[in-house]
């Protein structure tokens, strides 16, 4: 039996007796939703580098799914990221049920404010403020000094960040670079559900982030023609159904005016079902 096998909490009491008093010891956090990859991997030993003790969760939350959205279905297979987490520098998992983390009808919940209504807000409306329930739900068992989160998700990332500061959490937020296929397209445990059409087709994504970028980069400063040439890219390719492509402030979200500054180029699109996002950080 692997270390962190042994080390696997599956309730409130076990993860504690497991981290004990922390004696000055540092703890990290990487909260998971499990079938993990090495965006995953990429995260965690980022942690084991930072922290004395890293705490992989692995919890698919129900919270953050909507009613048609694929929990049910959602890629399951604890033994396999137990060993995969413990490879990377994990010193504890923390796997519980959900009677653990939600004993009884939820009765409270962080409400977002801003930013859910843009980009992945707008499909998915009760999405964020699922992940920001569970996110300090998972910080108050495990008090964390450091938490780690894929900038793949950009928006999960910047919301828990505002979300900290006003609610005066003190743990420090750190965002790590997205890890890619060799083709372009970026880690998801998502991607296992594309077929290998599909799969082909989906590399059409970061492509389209990519033109956008070269376009910007040689100088092209009209936001529609941008944008325009980019959903041609996703268009090109018919299973793909496009969500959004923006390009926005990449703290509050709102599109741009103009293209200039520091700016988000992030976008979402349908690929038969999957549903796949991605995003890049630029600045000019
Ligand atoms: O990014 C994820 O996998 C999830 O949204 C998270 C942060 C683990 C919360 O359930």
């Amino acid at each position: 039996m692997s270390d962190c096998k042994k080390k696997t909490a599956h309730n409130i009491a076990e993860i504690k007796k497991a981290l004990g008093s922390s004696d000055g010891r540092t703890v990290g956090l990487v909260p998971t939703m499990g079938a993990l990859h090495r965006g995953h991997l990429s995260l965690i030993e980022r942690a084991a580098r930072d922290c004395d003790t890293v705490v992989v969760s692995i919890y698919v939350n129900p919270t953050q799914f909507g009613p048609t959205e694929d929990l049910e279905g959602y890629p399951r297979q604890l033994d396999k990221d137990i060993e995969m987490a413990s490879g990377a520098g994990a010193d504890i998992i923390f796997a519980p049920a959900d009677d653990e983390l939600y004993p009884a009808p939820v009765f409270t919940e962080i409400k977002i404010n801003e930013l859910v209504g843009l980009l992945c807000g707008k499909k998915r409306p009760e999405h964020f403020s699922g992940v920001a329930t569970i996110v300090v739900k998972l910080v108050n068992i495990i008090k964390p000094d450091i938490i780690y989160f894929g900038e793949k998700d950009w928006q999960q990332f910047v919301i828990v960040k505002k979300v900290f500061k006003d609610l005066n959490v003190d743990t420090l937020v750190v965002g790590m670079p997205i890890v890619r296929d060799a083709d372009g397209l970026a880690l998801s445990s998502r991607n296992r559900y594309l077929s290998q059409k599909q799969r082909r087709s989906a590399k059409a994504l970061p492509a389209a982030l990519e033109l956008a970028h070269d376009m910007i980069k040689n100088g092209e400063r009209r936001k529609d023609k941008i944008i325009s040439a980019a959903k041609e890219v996703i268009a090109a390719e018919p299973s793909l159904e496009l969500e959004y492509f923006s390009i926005c402030h990449p703290e509050n979200l709102v599109e741009v005016e103009t293209i200039k500054g520091e700016m988000l180029l992030a976008a979402a699109v349908d690929a038969g079902g999957a549903r796949l996002i991605d995003n890049k950080v630029i600045k000019i």
